[in-house]
């Protein structure tokens, strides 16, 4: 089942390695200017769509495999139920699958889904650089794979990538951090922050990183904000496993090592479990909440903001999501050719993945009704307020 494009694609990826690309975001690690055009460019494409060669198709009715990760945060549980009723309604088989057991579990889940002639599979990874073997398998065995939220790197055994645009979401949250600041505590020339990030086997984690540092690093240079712990690289502030305790640990440790006379103004967080997980330490040490950024709209977090403490998060809106992927699934089912809006931002290290990227969305307490008013679970919530 191989595509027509399979072949301009690999040139682009050599052509890519011959330049000296790294794996990653093009962009990635460059002045903010490069990362900059190419989520313009996304945007602009957004709509007219970079269509990808028909397949040949499928049986209606076969079997697709979705693997996801561990329940690291609110969004992987609703993406489950979602595929599920989408799938049914759609009439596929379908095994939909967590890996709470880690890598290990995830190729092996990965395995079997070939094995049982999945047409289609479908990869939120754990760990995106260690399904390599798992997914040529899927290949060889005629299956299309499409990354899910989280780029596969390392392989050119992926057709796809679907997601919300992570770069942005990393600038928007670094924007809304800067924000925060200017609002909150805008009678101070300087602002004392700390940073973390995701886990570091995520591919997303360096991605919201970058995004947020495109923003705040220049402040950083010119001292507006001061990073007290001097803990500032990616390797420093990650977040083994995306653990909240794993955050409040290295939180606490700060709080006690630096912060014993000073206040803390503000918190780069990668994600709403950990915001709240350093807002717990924050508080722990007797200190005022400071401006705590986030991601995923979870109900905790969500509420938080209303009431004024957490500052913001971002609405990936899983829904659509969800909803997009199985719409892939279905074009690729009927052989007919797949609609993608960026074809040259995500070189996975071996070839430029092509992508449909979606617009997150930053929310804070001004316009969380609005955003959220029609979400299923979140509009009850906001309603409240
Ligand atoms: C997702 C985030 C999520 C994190 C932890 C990331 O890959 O993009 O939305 O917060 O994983 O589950």
């Amino acid at each position: 089942m191989k595509k027509t494009t399979t072949s301009a694609l690999a040139l682009l990826a050599a052509a890519s390695l011959l330049a000296g690309c790294s794996g990653g975001r093009e962009g990635e690690g460059e002045e903010s200017k490069g990362a900059e055009s190419s989520s313009s460019e996304a945007a602009e494409n957004e709509g007219d769509g970079d269509g990808e060669a028909a397949g040949e198709g499928f049986e209606e009715g076969s079997f697709i495999g979705i693997a996801l990760p561990q329940k690291t945060s609110e969004n992987w549980v609703l993406a489950e139920s979602l595929f599920k009723d989408g799938l049914d309604e759609a009439g596929y088989e379908y095994d939909v699958q967590f890996a709470n057991g880690g890598v290990s579990e995830q190729q092996n889940q990965i395995q079997s889904m070939v094995t049982k002639g999945a047409k289609v599979i479908v990869v939120g990874a754990i760990d995106g650089s260690q399904l390599g073997t798992q997914l040529e398998a899927a290949k060889d065995a005629g299956a299309y794979v499409i990354a899910y939220d989280r780029l596969v790197k390392n392989t050119d055994a992926v057709d796809y990538y679907i997601a919300y645009d992570n770069y942005q979401v990393g600038q928007l949250q670094g924007q809304a951090l800067l924000d925060g600041l200017a609002e909150r505590r805008g009678d101070q020339d300087t602002w004392n922050i700390e940073l973390i990030a995701g886990s570091p086997d995520d591919a997303n984690s360096q991605v919201f990183f970058d995004g947020a540092m495109d923003i705040l690093q220049p402040k950083i240079d010119d001292g507006t904000l001061v990073v007290q712990s001097g803990q500032t690289t990616f390797q420093q502030v990650s977040t083994q496993g995306w653990k909240a305790e794993n955050a409040q640990k290295r939180m606490d440790t700060i709080m006690s090592s630096t912060y014993t006379d000073k206040e803390l103004d503000g918190i780069l967080s990668p994600n709403d479990t950990l915001a709240r997980a350093a807002m717990v330490s924050v508080a722990a040490a007797g200190k005022d909440t400071p401006v705590v950024t986030g991601q995923d709209s979870e109900v905790e977090s969500v509420k938080s903001i209303l009431e004024g403490e957490q500052y913001s998060t971002i609405n990936k809106d899983t829904t659509n999501l969800v909803h997009e992927t199985i719409g892939m699934i279905n074009t690729l089912q009927k052989g007919e050719e797949v609609q993608v809006n960026d074809s040259e931002s995500y070189d996975n290290g071996v070839k430029v993945v092509p992508a449909y990227l979606l617009e997150p969305q930053i929310v804070t307490a001004e316009n969380a009704k609005e955003s959220y008013k029609d979400d299923k679970v979140l509009g009850p919530v906001v309603a409240e307020y």
